[in-house]
């Protein structure tokens, strides 16, 4: 078992507003706000890669924890956005970093941050350290940015945690994890294409679903209900999808963490990325139950539940 030793998070400078795309959009910050909850999102310059926000990300969550790239024996990266399609992404963070031990990029979009922390966690024992874990993307190189019903959706960032064996039984208590192939179509790139096309009315409608079922299957393998959740980290792809899941699965507004309204839908580095702005506002509280819940392209879907504290 695994506990979160520290978090760090890493945004571009650049922000991009709705009213920049009502400039430039058959579109309204009206819709927008009404139909996503996103106010403004982040937007790589150019020359700023996915391992750049990795990398200051990473270094964060290092500082966070108080260990050093020394300390890592293992660096695994989700990202749906790597800078080349070979290497992984993973090694030039690697490299820019100086972590020991294997580091390796790993795919499951949205749900990218979520099975990494089950993936490290379930290698930690076997490690000579901790484990970094990274969601980074540079999502907005791989948006149509003519396109309305995709382009206003997305932003660029990275989240990160350090992860140490848990030595009290705090820690990562459950999880889920998930993927169905046969809606691979809903959210992809096709071959020879360089934008995704999605079907954002069917990935609504199985996002909530998969949230509510993966998040009760993870609290039933702990033994624990929805009301004894402290704090519900969801992957932040619309404020709607949020509401929906938080409700029907009967956790309160305040115990819900939501920032897309500041960053739009980052993908994997979505969840990170709030983990650490409510870790920074102290939200976050050592002991408390928190339960982080992704979902995504393939389509794929993974929760975890965690016991706060190192
Ligand atoms: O991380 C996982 C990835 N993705 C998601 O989680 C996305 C899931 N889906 C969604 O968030 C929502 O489905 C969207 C935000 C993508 C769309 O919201 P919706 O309420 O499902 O709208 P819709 O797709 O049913 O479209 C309603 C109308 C359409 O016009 P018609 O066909 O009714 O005339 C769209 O063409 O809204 C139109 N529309 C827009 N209008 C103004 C689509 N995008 C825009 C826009 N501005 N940006």
């Amino acid at each position: 078992m695994s506990v979160i030793a520290g978090v760090g998070m890493a945004v571009p400078e650049q922000r991009v507003t709705n009213a920049d795309f009502e400039a430039r959009l058959d579109t309204t910050d009206a819709w927008i706000t009404e139909r996503t909850g996103i106010k403004e999102r982040r937007v790589a310059a150019d020359g700023e890669k996915t391992r750049d926000l990795a990398v200051a990300a990473g270094a964060a969550a290092l500082k966070d924890a108080g260990l050093t790239p020394d300390d890592v024996g293992l660096l695994v990266l989700a990202t749906a956005t790597p800078d080349q399609a070979l290497p992984a992404t993973a090694a030039f963070v690697q490299d820019e970093l100086g972590t020991r031990g294997g580091a390796f990029d790993l795919g499951a979009a949205c749900a990218g941050f979520v099975y990494g922390l089950v993936v490290a966690s379930s290698m930690l024992a076997n490690l000579e350290g901790s484990a970094l874990v990274i969601g980074a993307e540079t999502l907005t190189r791989i948006v149509d940015p003519d396109d309305r019903s995709t382009a206003v959706l997305f932003g660029d960032g990275a989240g990160a945690a350090v992860l140490l064996p848990s030595v009290d039984g705090r820690g990562l208590l459950a999880w889920d994890m998930g993927c169905d192939g046969s809606a691979a179509g809903l959210l992809e790139i096709r071959p020879g294409e360089s934008y995704l096309r999605m079907d954002g009315r069917e990935v609504f409608r199985r996002a909530v679903r998969v949230v509510v079922e993966s998040a009760e299957a993870t609290l039933r393998r702990a033994g624990m209900s929805a009301s004894q959740v402290d704090v519900f980290v969801p992957h932040q792809a619309n404020r709607r999808i949020i509401d929906a899941a938080a409700s029907r699965l009967g956790i309160p507004e305040d115990r819900t963490v939501v920032n897309v309204d500041r960053y739009g839908n980052t993908s994997a580095a979505s969840i990170p990325i709030a983990l650490a702005e409510a870790a920074a506002d102290g939200r976050l509280q050592d002991g408390q139950l928190v339960l982080l819940s992704g979902f995504g392209a393939g389509m794929t879907w993974a929760s975890a539940l965690i016991r706060w504290g190192s």
